[in-house]
């Protein structure tokens, strides 16, 4: 890593109050701050799951048993009751907290990530900043001040991908200071930070704007729906969700009888040896997308997220107040997840030779080698004594093989054509 440009961004920054219990993270838009985040529609989800158990029931008892991506779909993204549409769901007054939010370190270093690779690819402008699925926006504010900080602030974009209306109005709140609703074709609402970068929100990658992009991916594919399949006498079958009709409001895995239609389509790659697995159709869908733009517009990509490299077989999981929660149980009030496999989006993204994928590395390697101690050590310096001992702990949370440190994987994409290139310029954080 080009080591001055961690020394440009540790000089010049201003130095935060830490806490991981209620991350107050500072505002861009704190000088002039015209709106404030949006009122959760509901109570916490309690009133609304009752609604989406009776739809979800009703949707069993008329077309049959379901898929568990169908279910994972319709819980986290259902437009009046999903778990991610109405309410800010992160934190510790929430069902988890994820690293952006743990410490400032975590997006500084992303941000002083993207722009050494984008200086190392002859530094394209202009460029769009691309976030999938920002939560609160927290990733997004930092790099946005970073490449602000380092006067790119005219030549970038930023382009966020959410489908949450609730958290998409937060993070406007958060990142601009005047924002509107638009009727434009797939971007549905834009704005302008204080500092004249525009921003623009979509549903879905495919809608964002084509053009060299530096997409990141923090958590997100955990959350995409995944199919579970089991091999049976040498055909893929698969774990359906069907009514309990033992309990009320209950729910039950079924195995299907014969192939379904996805089972039937699925295509493992070859050295695939596993009997059964999950599988997310719509990552697939979108790092073929972001392969192809990767090769015919230029880009980079960093995913970050807690996986495996093709071994686990079982990871769906529910997380309410942070803490396993059964996922059948009252849906919407708990995240669904299901670990990334790492090495299916590896062998996506090569697939075509249109892009090259390297890594994933674990998350507290990444960090450590982007001089995180570093900067560790630069905030300490500058803190107030009551606040060291937080920004310490977060770092450590982090960086830690038995927290954060080795469960959380980066992969970079790049453009095939670089392979050469990058072999004689190692990709920050992965060398
Ligand atoms: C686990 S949160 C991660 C938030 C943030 N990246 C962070 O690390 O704090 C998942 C995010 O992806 C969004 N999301 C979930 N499924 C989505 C989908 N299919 N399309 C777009 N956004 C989605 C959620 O609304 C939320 O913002």
């Amino acid at each position: 890593m080009n080591k001055s440009l961690l020394t440009g961004l540790i000089r010049p920054l201003s130095i935060r109050g830490f806490s991981y219990k209620t991350v107050k993270r500072p505002d861009l838009s704190a000088k002039r701050k015209l709106t404030s985040p949006p009122e959760a529609t509901d109570n916490d989800g309690k009133r609304d799951h009752l609604n989406l158990t009776a739809q979800i029931k009703q949707r069993i008892l008329t077309g049959g048993p379901i898929t568990m991506a169908d279910y994972m779909k319709e819980v986290l993204t259902n437009p009046y009751a999903g778990y991610y549409m109405t309410r800010d769901v992160f934190g510790q007054e929430g069902d988890f907290i994820t690293s952006p939010e743990i410490s400032q370190i975590f997006g500084e270093l992303v941000s002083v990530w993207c722009l050494s690779e984008w200086r190392k690819v002859s530094s394209p402008s202009p460029f769009q900043v691309v976030e999938l699925g920002p939560g609160r926006g927290t990733l997004s504010i930092d790099v946005l001040k970073t490449l602000t900080h380092f006067n790119l602030g005219g030549q970038f974009s930023l382009h966020l991908v959410e489908v949450s209306p609730y958290l998409s109005k937060m993070q406007a709140s958060r990142l601009c200071f005047k924002q509107e609703l638009v009727d434009d074709g797939p971007c549905y609402m834009k704005g302008e930070t204080l500092m004249g970068t525009k921003v623009f929100w979509y549903k879905r990658f495919e809608d964002v704007p084509r053009g060299f992009s530096i997409v990141l991916a923090h958590e997100f594919f955990d959350a995409l729906p995944v199919h579970k399949f089991q091999k049976e006498n040498g055909k893929w079958k698969e774990i359906l969700i069907d009514v309990d009709t033992s309990k009320e409001n209950g729910f039950r895995y079924i195995l299907s009888k014969s192939e379904t239609p996805m089972s039937k389509i699925f295509q493992p790659a070859e050295d695939d040896k596993r009997d059964c697995l999950e599988y997310s159709v719509e990552t697939d869908t979108l790092i073929e997308s972001m392969a192809e733009r990767i090769k015919t517009d230029g880009g980079i990509s960093l995913i970050m997220d807690y996986g495996h490299f093709g071994e686990k077989t079982d990871t769906f999981r529910a997380f309410k107040k942070h803490k396993l929660h059964d996922p059948l149980i009252e849906p919407g009030t708990a995240d669904l997840t299901a670990d990334v496999d790492f090495k299916r989006i590896k062998y996506i993204a090569e697939k075509n030779d249109e892009a090259i994928a390297i890594g994933p590395v674990d998350q507290g390697t990444f960090l450590k080698r982007m001089e995180g101690d570093a900067r560790l050590e630069h905030l300490l310096e500058n803190a107030l004594p009551e606040n060291k001992s937080n920004i310490k702990s977060g770092y450590e949370m982090l960086t830690d093989p038995k927290q954060m440190g080795s469960r959380f994987k980066f992969l970079s994409i790049f453009p095939a054509v670089l392979k050469d290139h990058l072999e004689k310029f190692p990709i920050s954080g992965f060398n």
